[in-house]
């Protein structure tokens, strides 16, 4: 059946579109952009101030099945991608089983046709059970339709070992996530060292324990000549080595998450909030700014959410025994248009980019354009809906979101995947 979206205002800078159009869609495709279009038998939805751009993809989820359902699950987890106006995830594997062999892919591949609520872009384990001892079956992942490789939650700790799974996996030409953290130095660090964990008594998590790992990937890459990129990058240091490597033209992307951006060390004080608990920890003001420079000036690649529910029970232990990790599904299109849209500071042109076409390209999967031709995966946002973050709402299983409270701008209101409704007038499908 014929869908006929009409009057939203068409933000899509790979096609220099910035106005407002119609969209016809036919099955799973777009078939026609333009004025004023009309299409017998179709059904019609007006989008009269709205905005419309092609669908967004969070390069970095954790979906927790299989494995650790209390925390959240495939359905769950995946329609807070849709209400936050994701048409598709990464998922990352450290699920248990981890995701390190081919059944695992096709289980998560299953679960997510069958229950899912967006579009599921599985990550595989660089090494078996992320102990970084033996490389995984990565041909049998890929086969399975892996389409990255990861040790996200811990990273891989010797440098032998990542250069030889660099090594050996560049055949498969997917993109190497590295979630930089020397354990040895970062130890039972909580949150990052400086006055601040001074004053609460915390164990620090020095920036030295990211940037060391951050410089070492980056020369794994020069040497083994496979693709890097960079996870959850928080500190100012760490991005001034992907913006070095990027200059002498190596293939090296990186990722920030909004709280990386949006919250500093300053905001954890005496009532320890654990949902404050994250890894890598939330930084200093002066890290905070110069991501936002690197987001504004191309230096961050993508904006990730690092959506990491946990179970209530565990969030609500004592601080250091809390387990590192926040929502972010279902703020983070509203933190971007409040913090750097609203404010001036760049245009949607660039949150397309760094949001949906950008963690495509990464991902190396099919680019979505609003073209005819393309595949039919859209978001559509009031970018003025006002709202105030409440657990409440949340279509996640958990609650653990370190923005409860925050007074935003911006929400999906609707969300195409492969020309099906996931989101409609804000409720999921
Ligand atoms: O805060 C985090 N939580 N960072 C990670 O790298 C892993 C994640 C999790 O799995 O909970
Ligand atoms: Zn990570």
């Amino acid at each position: 059946m014929a869908l006929l979206l009409k009057n939203a205002h068409v933000v899509d800078p790979s096609v220099e579109l910035d106005g407002i159009v119609d969209v016809l869609i036919e099955n799973d495709r777009i078939v026609n952009v333009g004025e004023g279009l009309s299409a017998e038998g179709a059904e019609v939805v007006d989008l009269t101030g709205k905005y419309l751009v092609p669908g967004l993809v969070d390069m970095h989820v954790h979906l927790r099945e299989p494995g650790f359902e209390t925390k959240g699950d495939i359905e769950s987890e995946t329609a807070a991608a849709a209400k936050g106006g994701f048409t598709g995830v990464c998922s990352m594997p450290n699920t248990d089983p981890v995701t390190d062999n081919g059944v695992v892919i096709e289980y998560i591949k299953s679960v997510a046709a069958a229950k899912g609520h967006c579009r599921v872009y599985p990550s595989g384990a660089m090494t078996r059970g992320l102990k970084g001892e033996i490389i995984s079956e990565m041909g049998d992942m890929v086969a399975h339709g892996c389409v990255a490789f990861t040790d996200d939650g811990r990273g891989i700790q010797g440098a032998g070992m990542m250069r030889r799974a660099m090594d050996y996996g560049k055949m498969f030409d997917k993109v190497f996530m590295s979630h930089c953290q020397d354990e040895d130095l970062v130890g039972d660090g909580q949150i990052n060292e400086g006055a601040v964990s001074t004053r609460l008594g915390l164990l620090g998590w020095p920036a030295e324990g990211e940037e060391l790992q951050i410089a070492r990937d980056i020369m794994i890459a020069e040497l083994t000549g496979a693709k890097l990129h960079i996870q959850h990058i928080s500190t100012a240091r760490g991005l001034d080595m992907v913006r070095a490597a990027k200059a002498k033209g190596l293939p090296v992307t990186c990722e920030a998450t909004p709280h990386h951006l949006f919250l500093t060390e300053d905001a954890i004080d005496g009532t320890y909030d654990t949902c404050l608990k994250v890894n890598p920890p939330l930084r200093t003001a002066a890290d905070a700014e110069a991501l936002i420079e690197g987001v504004l000036d191309g230096s961050v690649d993508a904006i990730v959410t690092d959506h990491a529910p946990h179970a209530d029970w565990e969030k609500s232990r004592e601080f250091e025994l809390a387990p590192f990790g926040m929502i972010g599904l279902e703020t983070s299109l509203a933190l971007i248009n409040t913090n750097l849209v609203k404010t001036g500071k760049m245009g949607y042109g660039r949150m397309v980019e760094l949001m949906s076409s950008k963690p495509r390209e990464i991902l190396g999967l099919e680019p979505v354009s609003i073209a005819a031709g393309s595949l039919a995966d859209i978001t559509v946002f009031d970018a003025d809906a006002a709202w105030t973050v409440s657990e409440d709402e949340f279509a996640s299983h958990a609650k653990n979101s370190g923005f409860k409270g925050a007074e935003l701008l911006g929400r999906a209101t609707d969300v195409f995947v492969g020309g099906k409704r996931t989101l409609a007038d804000g409720v999921v499908c």
